[in-house]
């Protein structure tokens, strides 16, 4: 059996060397295709693997078609946004993620983007501090249930919405539940957007929800940049000086937006699950599941039920 790893954006080495050992130590082969940069490398790949790991690589219908022995696909990371589902399902192939495995990461880099921004981005002049502010979390899975046990540590408010999950696990973390979002936005300087990309989300970050944030509104998206409605970003960056966006994913108006220096910052590529650690819990679990499934036909973290 092999085992493909697919990541145009490498692994750190330690976590490439504990997927090799979880693979190899159940006897199959893992073959690796990393920096790729032509997604034709990727069809070529595939077309031999019995399983792929991928992290934001594009699992297509082409993809999907090339993989001939191709039995199952693991996103190591929380977003599945990336694999043609629809395609998988067709073929009979498993798709999973890992979730939780890299929320910390990810976490952790969205309070040091509401610290740069309240800094204003470390280029020097004073800034305001977090402590007292309010922080909105849009959505209440892994990473913002984490990320709200650190703006506790700011001495944030913290408040949340996420319909899919009750109330009281909620508040159980002393965050404050809204009753919708344009609750959230009107009563929070700082938004943080944890909602994945589907049908339903995207564009859906308008005007109508940017434009009621407090003075100093400051959007932390370490999501997806397609939740995000541009061509309304743009227009609320115009209309307000006060109005903040940071994204870990750069949006496709971001030359655009760069007139605007200190209210406004991408990385170049998307950072939020780059620590040696996060490769380490999502390569690792990857490797584990796929194993599972083709020894034993376990299928926890499927997505295409
Ligand atoms: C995720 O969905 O897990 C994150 O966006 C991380 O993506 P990455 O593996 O491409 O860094």
């Amino acid at each position: 059996m092999k085992v493909l790893l697919a990541t145009e954006k490498p692994f750190a080495a330690p976590a490439v060397n504990g997927i090799r050992k979880i693979v190899e130590d159940a006897g199959y082969e893992l073959v690796l295709l990393e920096k790729y940069a032509d997604p034709n490398d990727l069809l070529i790949s595939v077309s031999d693997a019995d399983a792929m790991i991928i992290r934001s690589d594009k699992a297509t219908k082409a993809v999907i078609d090339a993989g001939k022995n191709l039995k199952i696909i693991v996103r190591a990371g929380a977003g599945y946004d990336n694999i043609d589902l629809a395609a998988a399902t067709e073929k009979g192939i498993i798709a999973m993620n890992t979730p939780g495995q890299n929320s910390n990461a990810v976490a952790e880099l969205a309070a040091g983007m509401m610290v740069f921004m309240a800094r204003v981005q470390l280029k020097g002049g004073s800034g305001t501090e977090l402590k007292g502010k309010k922080l909105g979390l849009h959505a209440y899975g892994n990473v913002p249930r984490m990320l709200a046990n650190i703006a506790k540590g700011f001495g944030m408010e913290i408040y949340a919405y996420d319909p899919f999950i009750p109330a009281e696990a909620i508040t159980k973390d002393g965050v404050k539940v809204v009753k919708d979002l344009d609750e959230l936005y009107s009563t929070c300087q700082y938004v943080s957007l944890h909602i994945p990309a589907n049908a339903e989300t995207k564009k859906s970050i308008n005007s109508i929800l940017m434009s009621k944030m407090p003075k100093g509104g400051t959007i932390i998206n370490t999501a997806r940049k397609e939740v995000i409605n541009e061509e309304d970003l743009k227009m609320i960056f115009e209309g307000r000086p006060d109005f903040k966006y940071i994204s870990d994913i750069a949006p496709d108006c971001h030359n655009d937006l760069l007139k605007y220096e200190a209210r406004y910052y991408s990385t170049p590529k998307k950072q939020g699950a780059e620590t040696s650690e996060a490769n380490i819990n999502a390569g690792l679990a990857a490797a584990n599941q796929i194993v599972n499934f083709l020894k034993n036909g376990d299928r926890t973290f499927q997505v295409n039920k």
